[in-house]
């Protein structure tokens, strides 16, 4: 009973207060509120986070996501499985982050804290372990577990991007303002839990470039800068942000990508309903907050709720951004030339993006004559799950200050190659065989593979063969020719 009519009297105040927030809104449409807390916070450095007004946070400042998926369930259905989830817990993360804590005397705890668990690091309640784990591990108030949560993403009140190095935005770039009101791109929601406020951040890409462009903090160096490509990328121009491929089921996205239009422009996307239990008004889209990339590995490892659904949706992913194609023809000194070109179809950045020196997309090729004599084999793993050098791989080689590569991302000061493949464009791979000249004819079979780390990234953070490193065929492709290099079979393309 007292519960009801308290429910209902926060009702009535949400609604006028909503009313009366929206009005200001308008009202004073120039100097938005979030304009306010501009500067990082000194307690947060040397993340771009800022705290709202400059208070002093605490844990419970902040609620537990499951508090929020009582009502909104189909937002907790998606979050829940994916690497937000775990962006604290993910045990590759916190290995690298040990290591960087230990070899910073104690910077990175902020630096790579901002991001995987702002909550941790504004309110000062994450701290390193030295005895926990292989290398050192972390503890945090429970509030600050959850990685990129609910809370995170919904207290945010504005942008610090101006004060990043190139003006964009980065390093957790975000104003946090933890409370009654929840920021978020509803118009005219009401809730009897919570305040509600209109934010036209929520709806840009600028609001999730915040932690998708990653600088070194001392360098400068973009490490990371998935916003960035996106930035100049087509689906910049046609106005299409990250949450239009990231928090809709893959179905749509690809439909996004192929028609180049908004998520809510897909005919038939059969996303409109409510946006919480008790929700008054149906919503053109509900997302559904899966966030999915291209990780399958380390939810399902865990056993997180909702790992499984999550690795189904990463693998279609995967498996639909990139076209594969291929010809053959005389090349130099006469030897036979097999150029396989591989486009970027469907992400809105490069592929692959973000983690451009560990991710690995690589090509496996095979060449076989008529008699079943091998010609060429690039690309197949060893019996270390590996594959050597020589192996065509998307991707970009970081080194050091003095030259020398590393993929830990303080030690990062520059790319000496660059071969990832920019959104809507295309790269090739080339190979140079020589036929046998009693062969009538070859078979060429081409694969895209794709890891999210080395195995030997994996076993040094992690242990030795404490995860087998599984390998994602994205795309296949076979094709069969004469000696005079016409084509006689194609497969695969043709069910393209
Ligand atoms: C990584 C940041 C992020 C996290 C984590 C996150 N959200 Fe959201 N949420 C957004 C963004 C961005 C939008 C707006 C998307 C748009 O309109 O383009 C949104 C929209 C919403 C909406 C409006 C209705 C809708 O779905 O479009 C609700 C309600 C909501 N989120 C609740 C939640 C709840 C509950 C959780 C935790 C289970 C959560 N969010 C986790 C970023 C986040
Ligand atoms: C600006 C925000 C930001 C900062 C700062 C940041 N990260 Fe991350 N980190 C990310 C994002 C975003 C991803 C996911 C990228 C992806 O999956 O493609 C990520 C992923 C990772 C991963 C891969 C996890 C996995 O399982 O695949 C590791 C390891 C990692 N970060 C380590 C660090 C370390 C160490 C630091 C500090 C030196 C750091 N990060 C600082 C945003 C950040
Ligand atoms: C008792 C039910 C209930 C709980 C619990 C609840 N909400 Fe809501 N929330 C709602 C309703 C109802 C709406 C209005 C939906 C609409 O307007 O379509 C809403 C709207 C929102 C919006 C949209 C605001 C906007 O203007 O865009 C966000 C974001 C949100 N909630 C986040 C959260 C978060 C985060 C939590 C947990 C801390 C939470 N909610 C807990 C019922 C709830
Ligand atoms: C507060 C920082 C933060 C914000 C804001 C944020 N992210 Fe993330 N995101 C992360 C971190 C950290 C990870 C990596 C967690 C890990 O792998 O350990 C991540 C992971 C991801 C992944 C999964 C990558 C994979 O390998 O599967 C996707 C996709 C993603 N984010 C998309 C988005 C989109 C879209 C938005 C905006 C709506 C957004 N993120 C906003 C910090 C953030
Ligand atoms: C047109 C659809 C589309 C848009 C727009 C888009 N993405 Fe993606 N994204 C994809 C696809 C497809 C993949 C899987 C291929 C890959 O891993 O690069 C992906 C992968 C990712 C990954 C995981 C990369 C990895 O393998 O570790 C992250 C993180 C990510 N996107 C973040 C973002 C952010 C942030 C934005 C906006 C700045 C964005 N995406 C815009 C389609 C899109």
């Amino acid at each position: 009973m007292t519960s009801t009519l308290r429910n209902r009297m926060m009702l009535v105040v949400g609604l006028v207060a909503g009313i009366a927030a929206s009005l200001m809104y308008s009202a004073s449409a120039e100097t938005p509120p979030e304009k306010l807390a501009a500067t990082p916070s000194v307690a947060c450095k040397p993340s771009n986070l800022a705290v709202a007004g400059g208070r002093t946070l605490k844990a419970e400042d902040f609620e537990e996501p499951q508090a929020c998926g009582k009502c909104h369930q189909r937002q907790m259905k998606g979050w829940q499985g994916s690497m937000h989830s775990l962006a604290f817990k993910d045990p590759v993360f916190q290995a690298e982050w040990a290591l960087a804590v230990k070899a910073t005397e104690g910077k990175a705890l902020n630096d790579c804290g901002g991001c995987h668990t702002a909550i941790g690091v504004t309110t000062g309640t994450v701290k390193f372990d030295p005895s926990m784990g292989k290398h050192g591990g972390f503890t945090v108030a429970k509030q600050g577990e959850h990685g990129v949560s609910c809370e995170v993403c919904h207290s945010v009140s504005g942008s610090t991007a101006k004060n990043s190095p190139t003006g964009q935005p980065g390093n957790a770039s975000l104003v946090l303002n933890p409370g009654e009101t929840k920021y978020g791109p509803l118009l005219k929601s009401v809730s009897g839990y919570h305040e509600t406020q209109y934010s036209e951040l929520h709806t840009k890409a600028e609001f999730c470039g915040s932690c998708h462009n990653i600088f070194h903090s001392e360098n400068k160096f973009p490490i990371e800068h998935t916003y960035d490509e996106w930035k100049s990328s087509p689906y910049a121009q046609a106005d299409i942000p990250c949450q239009d491929c990231h928090m809709v089921p893959v179905e749509v996205a690809n439909q996004v990508a192929d028609r180049m239009v908004r998520a809510k422009d897909v005919p038939n996307h059969g996303l409109g309903g409510l946006a919480a239990k008790g929700a008054k008004v149906e919503r053109e889209i509900v997302h559904d907050h899966g966030f999915v990339g291209g990780n399958a590995v380390i939810a399902a490892a865990l056993g997180s709720p909702g790992a499984e659904e999550h690795k189904a949706e990463a693998l279609k992913r995967l498996q639909g951004v990139a076209d594969l194609d291929m010809d053959v023809r005389v090349g130099k000194g006469g030897a036979q030339e097999l150029r396989v070109k591989v486009t970027n179809l469907r992400a809105g950045h490069h592929l692959p993006t973000s983690l451009t020196f560990i991710r690995r997309i690589w090509l496996d090729v095979a060449i076989t004559d008529d008699q079943g004599r091998v010609i060429l084999r690039s690309g197949e793993l060893d019996a270390n799950n590996r594959v050597d050098e020589d192996t065509v791989i998307f991707g970009n080689h970081s080194v050091d200050k003095a030259g020398k590569p590393t993929i830990n991302p303080w030690e990062i000061a520059s790319f000496t190659q660059l071969n990832t493949i920019p959104p809507k464009g295309f790269r090739f791979g080339k190979y140079a065989f020589k036929l046998p000249a009693d062969a009538k004819g070859f078979k060429v079979v081409v694969k895209l593979n794709y890891q999210s780390y080395d195995q030997a990234v994996a076993d040094k953070l992690l242990g030795k063969g404490a995860v087998l490193v599984p390998t994602i065929e994205m795309k296949a492709l076979t094709r069969s020719y004469g000696a005079d290099l016409k084509m006689v079979e194609a497969r695969t393309l043709a069910s393209r």
